[in-house]
């Protein structure tokens, strides 16, 4: 499956990326998540799977489109891989309605049951690149959790780099990684893009730490299977709703502490993303007379790719030429 399908998803998440990018700057972040949804909605229907959206854009009586249970692709075939699908077809969906860095278009997808069907509630999230490792608890104090981080990275707290969303949730938090003499990057949206950022070595982040989307921890554990990263994560509930939706996807234990692995437990693994508006992990949509460019990053976990793409979508014009620079 992944051999066969990375290079359709990519031109899934980069019509996904193309569309959303057009409204950069409008001020309307609605606008701009519907049109990245129509836009993947009608690319996925060309790719040869017989899918199921398992994260998306809410359930069915609320989205139009990429709902959860959603069959998706071309579905010619009988024999068509199923396949169930994560999407988030624009990632900080207030960055591109402000022009600001870091939106980007998103796709997971793996073999039937390889992701986790989290409910759109908050998650408590924390994630780490490969040598940290084991190294963390959810439960255990931020200077712990910082000093072990620290021991494995063969570095002091103090030069750590810790991602935080600037939410006032996170006041007691951000205060107490303050008094271990760590370095915080606050962040507006996105903690996505960020968790593979600190899942990646030499990105000068270490450690993305607060609470965010679930379905957006679930995607980015798709993404640290290929990397060999680690994400522990804990549903938070806001009520008893909630929780009941929770208990009604058949996770009975609401404290329970996911690990990567069971966040993403698929054996084929793809993820998908191209950048709308320029970020630290992917440039963003230039637009220019002849065409559109593109930069992409797909990767796999069983067959352990990790491919940049750049790409020039060249206008209908008859007129275009090519520039690369
Ligand atoms: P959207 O793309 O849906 O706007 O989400 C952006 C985001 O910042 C995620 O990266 C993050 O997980 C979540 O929102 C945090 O939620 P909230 O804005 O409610 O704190």
């Amino acid at each position: 499956m992944e051999s066969e399908l990375s290079l359709e998803f990519v031109r899934v998440v980069e019509q996904a990326a193309v569309a959303a990018a057009r409204t950069m700057g409008r001020g309307d972040r609605h606008y701009a998540d519907q049109v990245a949804v129509e836009a993947m909605r009608k690319v996925l229907e060309t790719v040869p799977i017989s899918g199921t959206v398992v994260i998306g854009e809410g359930e069915r009586d609320e989205a139009p489109m990429l709902y959860i249970g959603e069959e998706v692709g071309s579905r010619a075939h009988s024999d068509f891989p199923k396949v169930d699908i994560a999407v988030d077809p624009l990632e900080g969906t207030n960055l591109c309605a402000m022009g600001v860095a870091g939106a980007i278009a998103v796709l997971a997808a793996s073999e039937s049951g390889g992701l986790l069907h989290a409910p759109d509630v908050y998650m408590e999230k924390i994630v780490v690149e490969p040598a940290a490792k084991g190294a963390v608890d959810l439960d255990a104090p931020v200077k712990d959790n910082l000093r072990a981080i620290a021991r494995r990275l063969n570095r002091d707290t103090e030069d750590l780099v810790v991602v935080v969303l600037d939410r006032p949730r996170h006041a007691k938090l951000i205060a107490d990684i303050r008094e271990t003499g760590a370095r915080i990057r606050l962040i507006p949206d996105g903690d996505l893009s960020a968790g593979i950022t600190a899942a990646v070595g030499g990105t000068g982040v270490h450690v993305v730490m607060g609470t965010g989307g679930a379905p957006e921890g679930v995607i980015t554990a798709a993404a640290l299977r290929c990397v060999n990263g680690e994400i522990l994560g804990r549903l938070v509930p806001k009520d008893e709703a909630q929780a009941e939706r929770i208990r009604s996807m058949g996770i009975r234990d609401p404290r329970k502490v996911f690990r990567t692995e069971e966040l993403a437990p698929g054996k084929e693994i793809i993820f998908a993303a191209s950048g709308v508006t320029e970020g630290s992990l992917l440039k963003g949509v230039r637009f220019f007379g002849e065409g559109v460019r593109v930069n992409s990053l797909v990767m796999t976990c069983h067959t352990r790719s990790l491919r940049f793409i750049d790409a020039i979508h060249l206008s209908k014009r008859p007129d275009y030429k090519v520039r690369l620079f």
